[in-house]
C-alpha cells in the first residue's frame, strides 16, 4: 500500500484538530493512520527567515510544517489566496484585490513548500494537495523531480470562464491544475466550468469520463462531493444535549423555537442578506415575534484582510439594528456571537434548533448544512433552509431551498419551516440522512484516492 501524503495550507496538529476543523480533519487523519502518512503544510507561525520544517510524529503519522516570513504570509495567504482567489472563486469580482507582488509571493511560497516537501517524499507515495492556496504545488514538485502521483481537490467553487478570465495569469493557473494526475471538484457545475476553461482557452480535449489532454499532459478529473460522518455526529449530538452548555442554551429559550446559523465570518456566507431576511420575517409574520430566536455564531477569520474587518463592523451594526428595532423587555430576537465552539457543543446546539439557516451567496459545499442534518433527533428533526448556491444543495434537495438574494423567499421558507408538521420534517430528514450516509466523508476520501491510484 502506498503512503499517503496530504498537503494543505493549514495542518491540524494532534490535539487541535477536532476543535478547529471537525470531520474533514478526522477523515484525513484516519486515512493517514491507515496508510502511515505525512501531513505537510504551513505552520501558521511567522519566522524572521525561512526555517527548516518542524517535524512531529504522533501515532504513526508525521506532521511537517513550515514557518513563513511576514512578507511571504502576507502576499501568499492574506494577499493572493484570500484577497484575490477566494473572492474570485466566490463570484465577488468587486472584492478582488490582485497585485503582481502578491502573485509573485504565491508562486514563491508554493515553490518553497515544494522544495521543502520533495526530500521528505518516498518513491511510492501518493500526494493529495488541498485547496486554492496550493494550485501550483504539482508543477513545483515536478520541477524538483517528483514523479509520484499527485491529486488536487478544490474545496471552494470553481468559477465560470467569464469570471475566471478576469484573473491575470489565469492561464498559468489552468496549466498548473493540468500538472496534477487528478483534479477533483465539489459539484458538476465546478467541474463543467473547469472543462470549459480547459477546452476554450487552452485548446484541451475533455472526454466523457473526465479524462483530459491539455498542455501536453494527460490527467483525470471528477466530482467528489465532500461529506461528513453522519453516525458519529448523531452520537455526539445525542450526548451533547445532556451537556451543561446545551442545557444552558435550552434553558435560556424558555420554550421559544431556536433558529441557528453557524458560519465563518465571511462575505461568501451571505450573513448580511440573512440578517435582512430575518428582519423581513419579523416584519411579515409579527405573530412569530417573541416565539423565536436567531442564534448566529460567526467565527472571525482572516482579520488581516481589510474586507473581513469591514464585514465584521457592518454585521455588528446590523445585528444591533434588528435587536434595537424588535427586542422587548423580556425577549431578544437575535443573539450574535463572534466566538467559536467545539464540534461537540455545536452538535448539541444543532439538535435543539428547530431551523438552520444555511444561506451562502456561494459555497463550495458547506459542511454545516450536513452537520445540522446529521445532528437531528430522528423522531423530532429540525428543518434545513438551504441556499441553492451551496454545493450541498446538489445533494440535499429535500431541504427547503431558498434564494438568499430574495429576503422574502428566505422569510417565507423560515415561516414554512417553523410550521412544518412532524411527519413532513421526518420524511425530509430521512431522505437527506440517506444521502449523507451514502456520500460520507469516508466515501469521499476513498473514491478520490481510488481514482488517483487507478
Ligand atoms: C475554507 C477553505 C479552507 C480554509 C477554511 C478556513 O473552508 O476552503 O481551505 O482552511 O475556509 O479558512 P482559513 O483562512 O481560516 O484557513
Amino acid at each position: 500500500m502506498s503512503r499517503l501524503v496530504i498537503v494543505s495550507n493549514r495542518v491540524a496538529l494532534p490535539g487541535e484538530g477536532a476543535q478547529r476543523s471537525g470531520g474533514l480533519v478526522t477523515a484525513l487523519v484516519d486515512a493517514l493512520h491507515q496508510a502511515g502518512g505525512l501531513w505537510f503544510g504551513s505552520s501558521g507561525k511567522l519566522a524572521e527567515t525561512p526555517s527548516a520544517p518542524n517535524v512531529l510524529e504522533a501515532d504513526g503519522v508525521t506532521y511537517a510544517t513550515v514557518d513563513l516570513t511576514r512578507a511571504d504570509h502576507d502576499g501568499y495567504y492574506s494577499g493572493l489566496s484570500n484577497a484575490a482567489l477566494w473572492p474570485l472563486f466566490h463570484y465577488r469580482l468587486d472584492l478582488v484585490n490582485f497585485t503582481r507582488r502578491d502573485f509573485a509571493a504565491y508562486l514563491r511560497v508554493n515553490a518553497r513548500l515544494a522544495d521543502t516537501l520533495a526530500p521528505l517524499l518516498k518513491p511510492n507515495d501518493v500526494v493529495w494537495v488541498h485547496d486554492y492556496h496550493l494550485i501550483p504545488m504539482a508543477d513545483e514538485l515536478r520541477r524538483v523531480g517528483a514523479r509520484q502521483r499527485i491529486g488536487f481537490f478544490l474545496h471552494t467553487p470553481f468559477p465560470s470562464l467569464g469570471v475566471l478570465a478576469t484573473l491575470p495569469h489565469y492561464i498559468e493557473l489552468l496549466k498548473s491544475l493540468c500538472a496534477y494526475d487528478l483534479v477533483g471538484f465539489q459539484t458538476i457545475e465546478d467541474l463543467t466550468a473547469f472543462h470549459d476553461a480547459v477546452v476554450r482557452r487552452a485548446g484541451g480535449k475533455v472526454s466523457a469520463d473526465g479524462s483530459i489532454r491539455a498542455f501536453d499532459r494527460d490527467l483525470r478529473s471528477g466530482v467528489f462531493p465532500i461529506g461528513v460522518d453522519p453516525d458519529a455526529i448523531a452520537n455526539m449530538a445525542a450526548r451533547a444535549v445532556k451537556s451543561r452548555t446545551t442545557r444552558r442554551l435550552q434553558g435560556s429559550l424558555r420554550g421559544r423555537q431556536l433558529i441557528i446559523g453557524v458560519d465563518r465570518l465571511d462575505y461568501s456566507k451571505g450573513l448580511e442578506h440573512r440578517f435582512k431576511a430575518f428582519a423581513s420575517f419579523l416584519e411579515s409574520y409579527p405573530v412569530q415575534r417573541d416565539h423565536v430566536r436567531l442564534l448566529q455564531i460567526a467565527t472571525a477569520t482572516r482579520s488581516d484582510v481589510p474586507e473581513y474587518r469591514a464585514l465584521r463592523q457592518r454585521l455588528g451594526a446590523l445585528a444591533g439594528d434588528i435587536a434595537g428595532r424588535y427586542a422587548q423587555l423580556d425577549w431578544a430576537p437575535i443573539q450574535y456571537l463572534n466566538r467559536s465552539f467545539s464540534q461537540q457543543s455545536l452538535a448539541g446546539f444543532f439538535r435543539i434548533s428547530r431551523v438552520a439557516l444555511v444561506t451562502p451567496l456561494r459555497d463550495g459545499m458547506n459542511l454545516v448544512a450536513k452537520e445540522y442534518v446529521a445532528a437531528q433527533s430522528p423522531e423530532d428533526p429540525g428543518v434545513l433552509v438551504l441556499s441553492p448556491f451551496a454545493g450541498a444543495a446538489y445533494e440535499l434537495d429535500a431541504a427547503l431551498i431558498a434564494n438568499p438574494y430574495d429576503p422574502d423567499a428566505v422569510a417565507e421558507a423560515l415561516q414554512k419551516a417553523l410550521l412544518m408538521p412532524t411527519e413532513e420534517r421526518r420524511q425530509r430528514w430521512q431522505a437527506m440522512m440517506q444521502i449523507l450516509r451514502r456520500h460520507s466523508i469516508t466515501a469521499w476520501r476513498e473514491s478520490f484516492l481510488r481514482v488517483l491510484n487507478g
